[in-house]
């Protein structure tokens, strides 16, 4: 309904009320997509940091590779790397810095900063 009618003041009235409900309602909508959560983000950053070409992840779009373990169903894991307890903390500091868990490891520093690592393990977490 255009808002610019010429009309008595009351029908005025109850038209501009029309028209901010409509752009509340247009503001909500605008709003209303969900927020992208942790794990969302987190399967967004595993394809853009590409853990895929040696990681195979599932549902992580091109995550097919072979030379790390694959991450399937992660979230029932006991260790990391064989030897670091699965947690929250000690996932997402894994793949910030795998080496200062396990100097050794082959798994190379992805120069992840501590909020992406964060929600790529929330996401790593959720796989079962
Ligand atoms: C160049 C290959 C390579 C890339 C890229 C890579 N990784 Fe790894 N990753 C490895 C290897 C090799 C291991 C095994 C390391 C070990 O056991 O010490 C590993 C181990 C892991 C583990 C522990 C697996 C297990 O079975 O305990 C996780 C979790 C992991 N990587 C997540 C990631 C994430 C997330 C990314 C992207 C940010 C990533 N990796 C990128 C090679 C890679």
């Amino acid at each position: 309904m255009p808002c610019s009618v010429v009309a008595t003041s009351k029908q005025t009235k109850k038209m501009r009320a029309a028209c901010c409900g409509g752009v509340a309602g247009l503001l909500l909508s605008a709003c209303g997509a969900a927020p992208e959560t942790g794990v969302e983000r987190g399967q967004r950053l595993l394809a853009q940091y590409q853990c895929g070409v040696c990681h195979s992840i599932p549902a992580a779009p091109g995550s097919v590779g072979r030379v790390g373990p694959s991450l399937a169903a992660f979230g029932l894991r006991s260790y990391i790397a064989g030897e670091i307890p699965n947690r929250p903390d000690t996932l997402a500091r894994w793949i910030a810095e795998p080496a200062s868990l396990v100097p050794e490891t082959l798994m190379p520093d992805m120069g992840a900063s501590d909020a992406d690592a964060r929600d790529m393990a929330a996401y790593l977490l959720a796989l079962d």
